[in-house]
């Protein structure tokens, strides 16, 4: 059994960056993830395989994250979790920026095993959580 098993999941912006390397850290180690992105292209080039099924959409108006509610309805049913990655920003030079796979394994650790997020567990003294 693979640690994410079983998880539906949705990455707004998942065609490339941190968005991408998310959804691939997360249906590498088992969950059905959605991947969104506005531009086709983008999708296509991130070569996203039969594990991560992309879907072109902009949740950046209304109409577009009910399509993405209604499509993800229908492709899964229920929802584990939402990255909520897409977005444009600029950078203030500071130190090192973080590398996608960094920023992936920290939003997959927020998204499952972070027990404010699933409110499965509270570990406390520092204790491992179960999902
Ligand atoms: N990289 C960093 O160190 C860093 C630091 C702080 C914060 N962040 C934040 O982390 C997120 C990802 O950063 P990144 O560096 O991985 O960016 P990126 O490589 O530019 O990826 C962003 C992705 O989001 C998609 N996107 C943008 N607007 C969208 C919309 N309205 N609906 C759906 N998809 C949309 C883009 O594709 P399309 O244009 O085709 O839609 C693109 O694939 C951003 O929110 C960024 O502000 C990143």
């Amino acid at each position: 059994m693979s640690r994410y098993d079983g998880k539906h999941v949705v990455v707004t912006g998942g065609g490339s960056g941190i968005g991408l390397a998310t959804a691939r850290l997360l249906a590498g180690a088992g969950a059905r993830v959605i991947s969104t992105g506005r531009t086709q292209a983008t999708l296509d080039a991130a070569g996203l395989d039969g594990t991560v099924t992309a879907v072109r959409n902009d949740s950046g108006w209304m109409a577009g994250v009910e399509a993405l509610a209604g499509r993800v309805a229908d492709g899964f049913g229920t929802l584990d979790a939402l990255v909520v990655n897409a977005a444009i920003g600029g950078f203030v030079p500071f130190g090192r920026l973080g590398r996608p796979d960094e920023a992936a394994r920290a939003i997959a650790f927020l998204a499952f095993d972070a027990t404010f997020t699933t409110g499965a567990e509270l570990p406390v003294d520092g204790g491992l959580s179960q999902l």
